[in-house]
């Protein structure tokens, strides 16, 4: 038989009421989390199976949702610009990662991407992070502790550009201004067919690297834009929306081919 998981204290739980207010909050006893559309009270949902419907102070329903990873990205705090999950979700692909995988990441930011990588490489892989700026580390540290993730992810105060202290890892992401200067370092790092994928949002920065890339002895070498467009579903109306997001970047991926006397 199925065995079908309640909410109990302590769990994050997404408050659900439309694509704009949803929240992402945790489950204690005996207390209430506010809302623009009355108070939920989490007795109400403790002890409920996910996807359960809860009404607020002032009747309205909301749905308690067990928060996925796209959740963790979008609440991320953050004060970089952190990664959407298209991009993520192509960067994921071309990493060819997987449980177990060892991943270097840079930089950090606010944790949004390592959160997605760790995610996928648990229970018994390890993503090690870089990043310069300590105040982006601790909003990333937060963000992976909320996902419960932290324990996958190994934060690191360091310049990337400097050098990369790990060997024979699976994959490299890069989301950084100047990927092209780690390039040389990514090729000692990485294991023989292993993938470097680099985010950038200026194809200025993609030239560079593609450039950095064919230098040093890296294979399969692409660049894409992944576009995404939303669409209005309302029978007889049904079009794209009008608004969207028009860029966010471009995403290189590589491959580490070895010399014939290396292999
Ligand atoms: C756009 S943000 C990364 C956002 C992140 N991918 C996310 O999803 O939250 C770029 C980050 O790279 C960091 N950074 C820039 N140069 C770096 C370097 N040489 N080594 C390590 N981190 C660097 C910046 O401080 C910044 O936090």
């Amino acid at each position: 038989m199925v065995k079908r998981r309640s909410i109990q204290e302590g769990d994050n739980v997404l408050l659900y009421l439309s694509r704009k207010n949803s929240y992402l909050v945790r489950a204690e006893k005996g207390k209430t989390f506010h809302t623009h559309r009355g108070y939920i009270n989490f007795d109400d949902v403790i002890g409920c199976r996910f996807g359960v419907t809860t009404n607020s102070s002032l009747n309205v329903e909301f749905v308690a949702l067990k928060p996925t990873l796209r959740d963790y990205i979008f609440k991320a705090q953050r004060k970089t610009q952190i990664m959407y999950p298209k991009d993520v979700a192509l960067i994921v692909m071309f990493s060819g990662i997987g449980s177990g995988s060892r991943v270097v990441e840079a930089g950090t930011g606010a944790g949004a991407l390592s959160a997605a990588l760790a995610f996928y490489v648990k229970p018994n892989g390890r993503v090690y992070s870089y990043e310069i700026r300590s105040q982006f580390q601790e909003i990333a540290r937060k963000n992976l502790t909320k996902a419960q993730l932290e324990d996958i992810v190994e934060l690191k105060s360091k310049d990337i550009t400097l050098g990369i202290d790990e060997e024979n890892v699976d994959a490299i992401i890069l989301d950084l201004a100047t990927p092209w200067l780690v390039i040389p370092h990514a090729y000692s790092a990485l294991t023989g067919s292993g993938s470097l994928v680099s985010f950038s949002p200026t194809i200025d920065q993609s030239v560079k690297t593609v450039e950095a890339l064919e230098q040093r002895n890296f294979a399969d070498i692409v660049t894409f834009e992944c576009i995404m467009r939303r669409m209005q579903i309302v029978r007889g109306k049904t079009r794209p929306e009008t608004l969207m997001t028009g860029h966010t970047g471009y995403i290189t991926s590589a491959r580490k081919a070895l010399d014939r006397n290396d292999g």
